[in-house]
């Protein structure tokens, strides 16, 4: 298969099919923020962070995920020939997110702000790092976490469907032996993708295992049970949570998540795709398809 007609939709649509342009000098290309049917009807491959939101019947030859996460488009499965989606540095960046909040946790960055803002001298011992963590869920995103934690001389367990390995992990268990993992273990990382499995499997379940633990989700926000969470909080055995994802984001402006204490918002902002991972990607998938090999861009089936 060769795709020669790429529609680009979305906030990258229009840089990424710039530096596309002489990449890919045999592809037609058309970078439209919001595609009309026209484009739908003309192209054969189609490259967004998310399904073209239109009552249109659509389906393309190949679609290619801008982001690392594809359950936008996991729902339309039957109209995509192949799925395929971008990477990049984007494990590294992740580790390097998740490094950063507990490195500044450790260290009272947040205390150190609110003082400054009191103009006040406070200084405060460092806190040690935690020995074990956990990672729930072992893709490539999370191997990124697990290397930048590693690095750092923690013992991080990943959890995952099957207990197979995955690199950078200090071991991997099976769902059915997390408390193996959650046994003394004072991080839990989720990075899971949003499925019909992974839907609030961060519950009452997985929290109540905890004993004063750091929770980060960089992962997407229907995976956590937010009233577990509240739960945890309370009873303590979740002290601190770093939440990049939501349910609906932007995160809605009621949200108690806001304004509790113990809870940081950020907004979708732990691995953002590059244009230069989007282009590279799109530009070697493409050459891929036409060679017949097979991508390493290709999605398949979590493990
Ligand atoms: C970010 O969440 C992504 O899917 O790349």
């Amino acid at each position: 298969m060769t795709p020669s007609r790429l529609l680009l939709s979305g906030r990258l649509s229009e840089p990424v099919a710039r530096a596309l342009a002489a990449r890919l000098p045999d592809v037609s290309l058309r970078a439209r923020v919001d595609p009309a049917p026209a484009d739908l009807d003309w192209a054969d491959s189609y490259a967004a962070f998310g399904w073209p939101s239109t009552d249109h019947a659509v389906s393309f030859d190949w679609v290619h995920s801008m982001g690392a996460g594809v359950d936008a488009f996991i729902d339309h499965a039957g109209q995509i020939g192949v799925l395929t989606r971008t990477l990049g540095a984007m494990p590294e960046r992740m580790g390097a997110f998740v490094l950063a909040l507990v490195l500044g946790r450790a260290h009272h960055l947040r205390e150190y702000a609110l003082s400054q803002d009191v103009r006040e001298w406070r200084p405060l011992p460092p806190e040690p790092l935690p020995r074990r963590a956990a990672i729930l869920g072992t893709g490539v995103v999370a191997s990124g976490v697990a290397r930048a934690l590693t690095g750092q001389g923690i013992a991080v367990t990943g959890v995952n469907r099957s207990g197979r390995t995955s690199p950078h992990f200090s071991a991997v268990v099976p769902w059915g032996r997390l408390e193996d993992a959650l046994r003394d273990c004072s991080l839990v990382v989720a990075a899971l993708p949003a499925s019909s499995s992974t839907y609030r499997i961060i519950g009452e379940d997985v929290l109540g295992q905890l004993r004063s633990a750091h929770l980060v989700n960089v992962g997407r926000g229907s995976t956590l049970d937010l009233a577990a969470l509240g739960s945890a909080l309370a009873s303590g055995t979740v002290v601190h949570a770093d939440l990049d994802v939501f349910d609906h984001e932007p995160l809605d402006n009621g949200s108690w998540l806001w304004a509790h204490p113990a809870v940081r918002v950020t907004p979708h902002v732990a691995a953002v795709t590059a244009v230069e991972d989007a282009v590279d990607a799109i530009a070697s998938t493409w050459a891929d398809l036409r060679a017949s090999r097979l991508p390493a861009t290709l999605v398949t089936r979590p493990g």
